[in-house]
């Protein structure tokens, strides 16, 4: 009886001990993600004007919507289709040239750039209708996602 009344205690302390400890932590005042966003954030920025930055976004919006289609229709065998939107919505058309030329920053320039070309040899793989090449080829084209997204912000 008394070792569980000693117990009961002894669980009492450690929680009075504990919860303001972890309100302190839950307040997140030490927490980077609570911190001055563009104090920790150390990518090269853009400098976009207001109007370029919603342009890239909406833009940004649809490579990540060719994505998702492009995976849905390998996953269909649906090779042709799939290819087709590689080109169109992600490869290096007239419109994309145009749009990554806008760009000052000569590295993000060439960085477009090579992200429109792995799109069209994406594209190119997925006629070979084969799955696994094609999902090699498109996680090199996403590498560049990363890679761009790493290393620049608006
Ligand atoms: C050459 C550079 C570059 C490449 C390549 C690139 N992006 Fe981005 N993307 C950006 C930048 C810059 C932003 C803005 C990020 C910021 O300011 O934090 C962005 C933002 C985004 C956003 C946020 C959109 C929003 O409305 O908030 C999405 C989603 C996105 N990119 C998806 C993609 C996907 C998917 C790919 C590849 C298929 C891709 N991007 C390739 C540069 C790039």
């Amino acid at each position: 009886m008394y070792k569980k009344i000693s117990l009961m205690v002894l669980v009492f302390l450690v929680y009075s001990v504990s919860v303001p400890a972890q309100t302190d932590k839950a307040s997140g005042a030490n927490h980077p993600m609570m911190m001055n966003h563009k104090a920790i954030d150390k990518r090269i920025s853009l400098n976009l004007s207001p109007n370029m930055k919603v342009h890239q976004l909406e833009n940004m919006r649809s490579h990540v919507e060719a994505i998702q289609a492009i995976i849905g229709l390998i996953a269909e065998k649906k090779f042709t289709k799939a290819a087709e939107l590689s080109h169109v919505k992600l490869g290096l058309t007239e419109e994309m040239k145009k749009m990554c030329s806008m760009f000052q920053n000569e590295k993000f320039r060439t960085l477009g750039f090579q992200f429109h070309k792995s799109a069209d040899k994406l594209a190119e793989v997925l006629t070979s209708k084969d799955t696994e090449k094609s999902l090699h080829a498109l996680h090199n084209t996403m590498g560049y996602c990363v890679q761009c997204h790493a290393t620049f912000r608006q």
